[in-house]
């Protein structure tokens, strides 16, 4: 069966050759419709982050993906369920508590596989197979979004621990900001419209710009970092209740705990390299201590993550989908799929058509 892989000291994916896998006891075949995109495949392919399965040379690229039951092999899936995986794996001899009380995503990173990331290959392939406890159903009519579940579901989680950090008092948010108008920042400037008054998304880009238009037509409004640096913020704008870091760019961090208004949060989802700076750490411990400030880091997510996920997608506006997602790749078209330029905001790979066989 066809894959796109990467191969160990490569710097873009490719279509391999593989052998299509057989599913283990407990574990069900699926057939691969869409496998989306996202920044961490790219910097997996640059090498910034991730890392190839012991003993193998290349990478099954693909975390977000969705697929139809081939085999359900004895389990209570049937043939024809549509189906979402789970990112996360327990390494072959490695601790297994966090499966085991159901919170990997809680998990020190280097005791789990991340399945297209980090130690196991991951979904771009056209078969795939997984235990059923890290596959969700989707109905059926979700068979062409289902790859933004895992995306969205990194959403919910951040929003959840945000929400839980300010859970001891009478919180009342009104403002939101999201950093970063890439997927993840759309998808989630999409989500808090729902429950903020007033929702802005930052970016680098000049007009026209597809993610603007998107940014506009929900309603939120566009807030350009080299006009306004993100400490800038509140005099220009106001200061924020919340604030969602989908940048991956670190100043933004130090830089978010001067946007907050007083008693907000700002959770962190960017993976950065390292980079040495300064700031004023007096100053910034200072804020976080005096206005009640919390940042929290989160990363990765759990099943009732991917659960509100689910409900979330089956609410968005098809427009948002259509708009957001800039192409459906067929398998072998790696190079565009792959291509991260200003016109491209969400990409997929096509393996299969649902109704295929
Ligand atoms: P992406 O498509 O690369 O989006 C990042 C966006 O941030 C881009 O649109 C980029 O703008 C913008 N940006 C970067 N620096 C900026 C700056 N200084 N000012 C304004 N805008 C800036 O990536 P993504 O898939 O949306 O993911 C976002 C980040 O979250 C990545 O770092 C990714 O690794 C991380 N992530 C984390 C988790 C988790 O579990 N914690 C899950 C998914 C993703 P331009 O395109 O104009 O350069
Ligand atoms: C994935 C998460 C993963 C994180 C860190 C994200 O892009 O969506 O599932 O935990 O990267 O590797
Ligand atoms: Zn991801």
């Amino acid at each position: 069966m066809h894959a796109i892989a990467l191969r160990r000291g490569a710097r873009a994916p490719e279509v391999i050759e593989t052998p299509r896998p057989e599913p283990d006891t407990d574990e069900v075949l699926v057939r691969t419709l869409r496998v989306g995109v996202d920044g961490t495949d790219h910097e997996v392919i640059a090498g910034h982050h991730g890392g190839f399965p012991a003993g193998d040379d290349h990478l099954v690229l693909g975390h977000e993906a969705v697929g139809v039951v081939e085999d359900p092999n004895g389990t209570a899936f049937k043939q024809g369920d549509i189906v979402v995986p789970t990112v996360r794996r327990p390494l072959p001899d490695g601790p297994t508590e966090y499966f085991e009380r159901g919170e990997p995503d809680m998990s020190p990173p280097e005791d789990v596989i991340e399945r297209g990331i980090t130690g196991g290959h991951g979904f771009m392939s056209e078969y795939f197979t997984s235990s059923t406890e890290f596959l969700l159903p989707i109905p059926d009519e979700l068979a062409e979004w289902g790859f933004l579940v895992e995306p969205i579901s990194i959403a919910e989680k951040a929003i959840e621990l945000a929400r839980a950090s300010r859970s001891a008092f009478d919180w009342q948010p009104e403002s939101a900001l999201v950093l970063g108008n890439g997927s993840l920042g759309l998808l989630t400037t999409a989500m808090l419209t729902e429950s903020f008054d007033r929702v802005y998304c930052l970016g680098r880009r000049d007009r026209p710009d597809p993610t603007i238009d998107i940014i506009e037509e929900l309603g939120a409004t566009y807030v350009d970092s080299r006009e306004t640096p993100v400490s800038e913020i509140p005099g220009v704008y106001e200061p924020m209740d919340f604030i969602f870091e989908a940048t991956g760019y670190p100043k933004h961090a130090f830089e978010s705990i001067e946007a907050l208004a007083p008693n907000g949060v700002a959770a962190l989802l960017g993976v950065p390299d390292e980079w040495t700076f300064e700031v004023d750490g007096g100053a910034l411990h200072r804020e976080l201590v005096m206005h009640n400030k919390a940042l929290v880091g989160s990363v990765n997510s759990g099943y009732r993550h991917f659960e509100a996920a689910i409900e979330t997608l089956s609410g968005l506006p098809e427009w948002l989908l259509d708009d957001l997602v800039t192409g459906i790749f067929d398998s072998s078209n790696v190079e565009e799929a792959f291509a991260n330029d200003e016109t491209t905001i969400k990409a997929a790979v096509k393996f299969y058509d649902n109704e295929e066989r």
